[in-house]
């Protein structure tokens, strides 16, 4: 194979600092890499070696985690913060080195700390190796679209106070495209705050599409123009035509557009899909301008429609009808053998308000979440792979369970009030997977507090999505359902609001890695685990030793 060959060592340094950015009538001091918002956009050929040496010159403890890349035997690379590293502390730094390989596409890489990745975040460009060709038409120009979320307030302190209070985070301010929020929010009628993308007549461009959004799944559109889906996750796809995008946080997806409507301007547009509307969300529209060359200057650009907030069946009909190019690069047959069943309720929960406080969650409570009744509880003197590696007791324990304590109504909001379920004990359990063992799980949603879609992200494997529904999974009636022939892949799966998605894959990768949600704040609610995948039999199979620029707690 010309593998060898044709990779590189592409090198990359990160100064992670305070930035000073005027956003919506203020100058606020945010967290970003290399003084820009999006960071520095990272581009790579498969098979390529990524070194990006990291250096904190923040105020804020960080980790770098790249979103969906495997981390074969680079583990140490991955970034979640406590659960493969300690975090880099201000002044310090850490280098990242690992391998891309196997996948193609477009994923992207965001501070795994706090909040943090609200402004720490940019795209990672993976094309196929030299003398290589997407499947799909050879677009003649690419555009990352990143799609973000704003607060006006320091999003550290956007965190903590709900971690005080107990309730939910304050709402976000805008949304943004390329770091901009459009003219629609007050003081961004200024062209510099508006994304703008050129366009020729006739040609075709590739928009590499990332929900960076901390909180919400977005709708995407572009007015009288329609998409041609291609890959999502980086995973290929068969072409899918569309008017709409759906994306959930951590998702990507690669579409086709062709310019093809009239000389002239038109507006992309995003805005919330909100599936838990008694959770208060931000209903603000962000937008950014198509402009045909040649267009008029004084014309007004066209408004795309966009689907109402609560639009379920626009959401579920663009997620479910998305299949795996099975001809395509880097195609990875469903593994039909399956080793391990698990069956994982994700939902919200509730942790007790102390004696002496006032809790803002609901029922006067204070706000948590759970994976199978267990609210993750992060480490706090080692990471769980440092642990794991070498041997240290007492940091986790391998009791995850396979399955939830108690079979009941999941979708039935009348559940909540079973204090045993709401009440999830805090532990810091992991489920302990042989190597190459597959694993298939049902993701369950309960309704728990409220009936909300889950984004579900497993680190350092792509899964197949077998089959996805409303209600309580029944495996009689839906097991029927599975496509075993050309499912999607993915790193992250939309668990539909009150209903449930089935996934596969095959744990070929030994490490620590942290499955959660991917809406920002049910992390440290605990909607998380960590699969801890076992060595394999030879040397090229087992864990490598920590880089000695590991940082420590
Ligand atoms: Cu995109 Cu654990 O994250």
């Amino acid at each position: 194979s010309s593998t060898l060959a044709s990779a590189a060592i592409v090198e990359h340094s990160f100064h992670v600092k305070n930035l000073t950015i005027g956003r919506l009538c203020r100058q606020r001091v945010i967290t970003a890499v290399n003084g820009r918002l999006p960071g520095p956009t990272i581009r790579v050929h498969e098979g390529d070696t990524l070194v990006v040496q990291v250096f904190n010159e923040s105020p804020y403890n960080i980790t770098i985690h790249w979103h969906g890349i495997f981390q074969l035997l680079s583990p140490w690379a991955d970034g979640p913060n406590m659960i493969t590293q300690c975090p880099i502390t201000p002044g310090r730094s850490y280098t990242y080195k690992f391998n891309v390989i196997n996948q193609e596409g477009t994923l992207w890489w965001h501070g795994h700390v706090s909040l943090l990745r609200a402004t720490v975040y940019g795209a990672l460009i993976i094309r196929p190796k030299s003398g290589h060709e997407y499947p799909y038409p050879k677009p003649d120009k690419e555009v990352p679209i990143l799609l973000g979320e704003w607060w006006n307030a320091n999003v550290v302190d956007v965190e903590n106070q709900a971690q005080i209070t107990g309730g939910a985070p304050n709402i976000s301010d805008a949304y943004t495209i390329n770091g901009k929020p459009g003219d629609l929010y007050p003081c961004s009628q200024n062209p510099n705050q508006i994304y703008k993308l050129k366009v020729v007549e006739g040609k075709t461009y590739l928009l590499r599409i990332i929900n960076a959004a901390l909180n919400n799944q977005l709708f995407f559109k572009i007015a009288n123009h329609k998409f041609t889906v291609v890959s999502v996750d980086a995973s290929y796809t068969d072409p899918y035509v569309t008017d709409v995008v759906v994306i959930a946080p951590g998702q990507t997806t690669d579409v086709l557009l062709k310019a093809d409507q009239p000389v002239g301007s038109y507006y992309m547009a995003a805005r919330a899909y909100a599936s838990a509307p008694q959770i208060p969300f931000d209903n603000t529209t962000t937008r950014g301008i198509v402009v045909y060359d040649g267009a008029a200057s004084s014309a007004n650009p066209l408004m795309p429609a966009l689907p109402a907030f609560n639009d379920t069946p626009t959401a579920h009909k663009f997620y479910s009808n998305l299949t795996g190019l099975t001809d395509g690069p880097q195609w990875v047959p469903v593994p039909r053998q399956v080793d391990e069943h698990m069956f994982v309720t994700v939902g919200l929960a509730l942790d007790r308000c102390a004696a002496n406080a006032t809790c803002q969650g609901p029922n006067g409570q204070r706000f948590s979440a759970s994976m199978n009744n267990h609210s993750f509880q992060f480490p706090t003197s080692l990471s769980l792979l440092q642990a794991f590696f070498f041997n240290v007791g007492g940091i986790y324990t391998p009791n995850f369970p396979n399955n939830p304590p108690l079979k009941f109504d999941y979708t039935n909001p009348n559940v909540s009030n079973n204090t045993s379920l709401l009440f999830a004990p805090k532990l810091t359990s992991v489920k302990t997977l042989k190597f190459n063992s597959t694993v298939e799980i049902v993701l369950q949603n309960t309704a728990l507090i409220a009936v909300e879609n889950h984004p579900i992200h497993i680190h350092g494997f792509d899964f197949h999505v077998l089959a996805q529904g409303f209600g309580n999974y029944n495996a009689a009636r839906d097991s029927k359902k599975f496509n075993l022939v050309n499912p999607q892949r993915r790193n992250t799966i939309a668990v539909p609001v009150g209903g449930w998605a089935v996934i596969r894959f095959q744990a070929n990768n030994p490490g620590v890695w942290l499955v959660h949600c991917h809406l920002d704040v049910h992390l440290p609610w605990g909607l998380a685990t960590a699969f801890v995948v076992e060595n394999g039999p030879t040397p090229a199979t087992r864990l490598p030793p920590p880089p000695a620029d590991l940082p420590h707690c």
